[in-house]
C-alpha cells in the first residue's frame, strides 16, 4: 500500500490536460493501486491522476462501495441534472454547489485495456463528471454557483 501525495489547487499540475494511455504497464498498475489506496485513505469517492501528480487519463471512482478504474474514459450519453454540494480532494475544507447530469454514461478502458461501458446516476455520475473532469485540467470551481463554502461536517470530498 502506498498512499501518494494529493496535489492542492494553485499546483499547475491541475491545470494541464492528461495524456491517453496507450498500453498497461507495471508502473501503470502499480499507479492505480496507489490512488485506490490514496483515495480511500483521504476519505474520498473519486481520484483522477494528476491529482497525484501523472499526467495520465486515469480516474479511481467509489461511490458505493465498488472500486471503478475508468482508463482513457469519455462521457458518451448524458440526461437530466442534479444541483448538490461537491468538494474535492485538492481543495480540502471547501465545497460548493454544482449542477451536473443526473445520470451518465462513460465509455473507459479496465485495467487489462479492454473497453467497458459504465453508467452511473446521482453520485456516481456526479463522480464520473469531476473526475473526467480533472483529466483537462478542470476544478469544480469553475462550475460552482454562489461561493465556495467551507465545510462544515465531514462531508465526501471527490
Ligand atoms: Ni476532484
Amino acid at each position: 500500500m502506498a498512499i501518494r501525495t494529493i496535489r492542492i489547487m494553485g499546483d499547475e499540475i491541475l491545470e494541464k490536460k492528461c495524456r491517453e494511455v496507450k498500453e498497461m504497464t507495471p508502473r501503470i498498475q502499480e499507479l492505480i493501486r496507489d490512488m485506490l489506496d490514496t483515495m480511500y485513505e483521504a476519505g474520498g469517492v473519486g481520484l483522477a491522476a494528476p491529482q497525484v501528480g501523472v499526467l495520465k487519463r486515469i480516474v479511481v471512482i467509489d461511490t458505493d462501495g465498488t472500486a471503478h478504474v475508468l482508463i482513457n474514459p469519455e462521457i458518451i450519453e448524458q440526461s437530466g441534472s442534479q444541483t448538490g454540494q461537491e468538494g474535492c480532494l485538492s481543495l480540502p475544507g471547501k465545497c460548493g454547489m454544482v449542477t451536473r447530469p443526473n445520470k451518465v454514461r462513460v465509455r473507459a478502458f479496465d485495467e487489462n485495456m479492454e473497453p467497458f461501458e459504465l453508467e452511473g446516476e446521482a453520485l456516481l455520475a456526479r463522480a464520473i463528471c469531476h473526475e473526467c473532469e480533472h483529466l483537462d485540467g478542470v476544478m469544480y470551481v469553475e462550475h460552482v454557483e454562489g461561493d465556495l463554502m467551507d465545510v462544515e461536517s465531514d462531508l465526501e470530498e471527490e
